[in-house]
């Protein structure tokens, strides 16, 4: 692990949590976790349950995210939300490009760049998610697609800005499945994924950015992730949806932040 890059925990409790069951499990988070400083802490509950949590993580060391955005700021766009309306209720991340958001509802890597626009032009902190299905790396094309959500992914970033974006790299294959990727599978694509933001953008820049390592995180293997260069933290998606999981895993990651 590289201690110039803050590690950052993300949760993505996805489509999980109605209001009075979103604020129990914040409120065991704040309660574990208050005094964790070494690590950058972010939940991203359901839409329905931002607002509510905005209030309650003021003044707290945990930040709010959105799991998604649309790129239009405003107007006749049935059923989408804006960055605008995600910051006026808290928000400060925003999980963009994510898996499932590509598999199930058709979203391409050039409406992720028009999302991640948006996101940075609100001065909202975009999480970029990439990688490959399992079909794909067993033809060996890990890289290939990796690149592929990469460059057209992040098409509309600067090359000053693009320190500010996080990438999360979840293969497909561990998302849900209690299959992670180990630590040294982990390690090849995120090293692959600096070294091409390097060149595409900035070595400097890109070696401050943030790439997150999700896919069946948990308790267990965060520590061993976590030691890895360029594994700068995770993006957890079940293990984020109980107060011992969740905090667990940070207090695991920053174990090895000290
Ligand atoms: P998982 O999900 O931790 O349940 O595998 C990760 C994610 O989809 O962000």
């Amino acid at each position: 692990m590289n201690l110039q890059r803050k590690p950052i925990i993300t949760g993505n409790w996805k489509m999980n949590q109605k209001i009075s069951e979103a604020i129990e499990l914040v409120n065991g988070l704040k309660r574990e976790l208050y005094d964790e400083e070494g690590i950058e802490i972010v939940i991203c509950p359901p839409y329905t349950a931002l607002s509510e949590l905005g209030e309650s993580l003021q003044d707290s060391n945990i930040q709010l995210g959105a799991q998604d955005l649309f790129w239009e700021s405003s107007g006749a766009y049935t059923g989408e939300v804006s960055a605008s309306m995600l910051k006026d209720v808290g928000c400060r991340y925003v999980i963009i490009g994510h898996s499932e958001r590509r598999h199930y509802l058709g979203e391409t890597n050039e409406m992720v760049a028009k999302k991640v626009r948006r996101a940075l032009d609100e001065k909202l902190i975009p999480i970029v998610c990439v990688g490959e299905r399992l079909e794909e790396r067993e033809e060996g094309k890990t890289f290939e697609v990796v690149k592929d959500h990469l460059a057209n992914g992040l098409s509309l970033v600067k090359k000053e800005e693009i320190h500010e974006v996080v990438i999360a790299y979840e293969p497909v294959w561990a998302i849900g499945t209690g299959k992670n990727a180990t630590a040294g599978q982990a390690e090849e694509v995120h090293a692959f994924i600096r070294k091409l933001l390097g060149d595409v953008f900035d070595k400097t820049a890109a070696a401050r950015v943030r790439i997150q390592y999700g896919g069946s995180v948990k308790p267990e293997n965060i520590a061993e992730l976590m030691e890895e260069e360029d594994v700068n933290g995770a993006l957890v998606g079940g293990a984020s949806l109980t107060i011992e999981g969740f905090s667990q895993i940070v207090k695991r990651a920053h174990i090895r932040v000290s």
